[in-house]
């Protein structure tokens, strides 16, 4: 039987995360309730770092300490993967040890050429190319204050990063529209993004004309891990490309703002949106917990007969 992974948004089908966002609110509902639900006791989740996090680390702990079983932490530099170790070779060792892994790494390759040699679930916890958990838990919190997002439009203003092709990836899958205004030079680039076409998506010069009439406005750091050395140009570049108070006015007077965080108040977003009444990122946040819950267990056990 092959093993299912979840490297990049595309992954699954659209009645796949129909099942999986109606499994969020279920598991959420029994949290929230205070009520104990432990279908993977004895499974361990390996998670390996290769950049800094905080919410990925805490809500994959969490997550799977809540499910009844247990998780590993592992980094470059205390393991031997800082050290030159082939990603073929730690994948052969890691999934014979473990029931499921979440990797946080540089290249999606690196991440595809360990599920490739995995005898157990990979999951994607940020590549350079895509942040699917990410997304699962915005489109979840969409749901949650707006209904379904078919249809929809997102406005994406900044840069063209994992953030950016993932929601563009999700577009194709659930049939909404994303508008994305980068500075020039930071376009998408369509292969990379790992896009089918271009029907979900339009370019726009200006950020305001991307935030017009959209329902919901989210950006995310100019500079991502991993680009630091382009931090001086991406300031310059990117100044203008900042979330403001005159772009949340020409969106949707329903629209809400969405952040992956951490975020720069003043670089990307001011501290008028990201504070304000229309910003749900404090749900958005909290959100990444329920939804990988759902997909751990999806991808341990399959479907969970209501
Ligand atoms: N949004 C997100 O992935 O946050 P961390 O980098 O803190 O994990
Ligand atoms: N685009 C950002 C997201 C951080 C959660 C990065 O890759 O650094």
């Amino acid at each position: 039987m092959s093993i299912k992974h979840y490297l990049q948004f595309k992954d699954f089908t659209r009645e796949e995360y129909q099942y999986l966002f109606e499994r969020t609110r279920w598991i959420k509902d029994q949290f929230k309730a205070y009520q104990q639900y432990w279908p993977l006791v004895d499974r361990t989740l390996v998670m390996i770092f290769e950049k800094a996090s905080t919410r990925t680390r805490l809500s994959f702990e969490a997550g799977m300490h809540q499910l009844g079983g247990s998780a590993i932490y592992l980094n470059t530099r205390d393991s031997q993967l800082g050290r030159g170790e082939p990603v073929e070779d730690a994948a052969q060792v890691i999934s014979r040890m473990s029931d499921i892994v979440m990797i946080r790494t540089y290249e999606q390759d690196i991440i595809e050429r360990f599920a490739a040699n995995s005898r157990v679930p990979v999951i994607n916890g940020l590549t350079n190319e895509y942040h699917p958990c990410q997304i699962l838990a915005d489109i979840f919190t969409f749901i949650e204050h707006r209904g379904c997002i078919q249809g929809k439009t997102v406005a994406w203003v900044g840069d063209s990063n994992n953030m950016c092709n993932t929601w563009l990836q999700a577009a194709e899958v659930l049939d909404f529209n994303v508008h994305v205004s980068t500075p020039p030079g930071y376009e998408v680039e369509a292969e990379r993004a790992g896009l089918y076409g271009t029907d979900h998506f339009e370019q726009f010069a200006d950020p305001m004309d991307a935030c017009r009439g959209a329902d919901l406005v989210t950006t995310d750091v100019w500079t991502s891990m991993g680009f630091e050395a382009e931090n001086e140009a991406r300031i310059k570049a990117f100044a203008d490309w900042c979330v403001d108070g005159d772009m949340m006015r020409v969106a949707n007077p329903e629209a809400v703002f969405m952040h992956c965080l951490p975020a720069h108040r003043g670089e990307e977003v001011t501290a008028e949106v990201i504070d304000g009444p229309q910003s749900v990122v404090w749900d958005e946040a909290e959100n990444r917990l329920h939804v990988q819950k759902a997909l751990m267990e999806y991808l341990l056990l399959g479907r969970i007969q209501a």
